[in-house]
């Protein structure tokens, strides 16, 4: 099954949050611990404006993985630098969906004229290490057991993608 790769409306906010929720509790990937209510996902939503799009992956008219740019920080100096989240659906993840909407979201972020993305991956997670690497993300740092989830330690790599650097 081939995705659609299309902007997100705020009818997907429930999906969003199905597969974000799906990922606090079963995996280090999120440090969130809790999950998130609807209430507080759209509010995430709507703190989307245009300069950080929010993808969905869309098979059969259902959401299996969504990809955004959000806000790095809000002083103004940051306002070319986003933060790249993306998370497919179990039981869909290993079929090429989350290159699709990396290489998507990736595009639509020098379209709006942001200057670089930064990620922040948990150490050991290696698909999405290999995922980032393989767009043009580097290794800029690590932060030493910055998080506590499961009852383990971890530590947290930052990469980074300059689109075109000194522009
Ligand atoms: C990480 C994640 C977004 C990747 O999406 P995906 O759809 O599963 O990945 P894809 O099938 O598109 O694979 C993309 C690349 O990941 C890497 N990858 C995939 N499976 C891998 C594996 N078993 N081992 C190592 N690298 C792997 C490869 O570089 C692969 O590209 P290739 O097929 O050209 O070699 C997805 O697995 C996911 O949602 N995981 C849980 C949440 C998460 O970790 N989110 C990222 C937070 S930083």
């Amino acid at each position: 099954m081939i995705p659609e790769i299309r902007k997100a409306t705020p009818s997907d906010v429930t999906g969003i949050a199905e597969i974000y929720n799906e990922a606090i509790l079963t995996t280090d990937a999120s440090f969130d611990v809790e999950p998130k209510t609807i209430e507080e996902q759209e509010r995430w939503f709507e703190e989307h404006g245009s300069k950080n799009p929010i993808l969905v992956a869309e098979i059969n008219g259902r959401v299996v993985g969504w990809a955004s740019l959000s806000q790095w920080s809000n002083r103004c100096a940051y306002s070319n630098t986003a933060e790249i989240s993306l998370y497919i659906k179990d039981g869909f993840r290993n079929r090429g969906i989350g290159k699709k909407l990396m290489r998507i979201i990736l595009a639509e972020g020098e379209k709006v004229g942001l200057h670089t993305i930064i990620t922040r991956i948990t150490s050991g997670n290696i698909i999405s290490v290999n995922l980032h690497k393989q767009f043009g993300f580097e290794n800029v740092g690590v932060m030493k057991e910055v998080g506590k989830k499961f009852g383990k330690l971890l530590d947290v790599c930052i990469m980074q993608k300059i689109y075109k650097s000194g522009e």
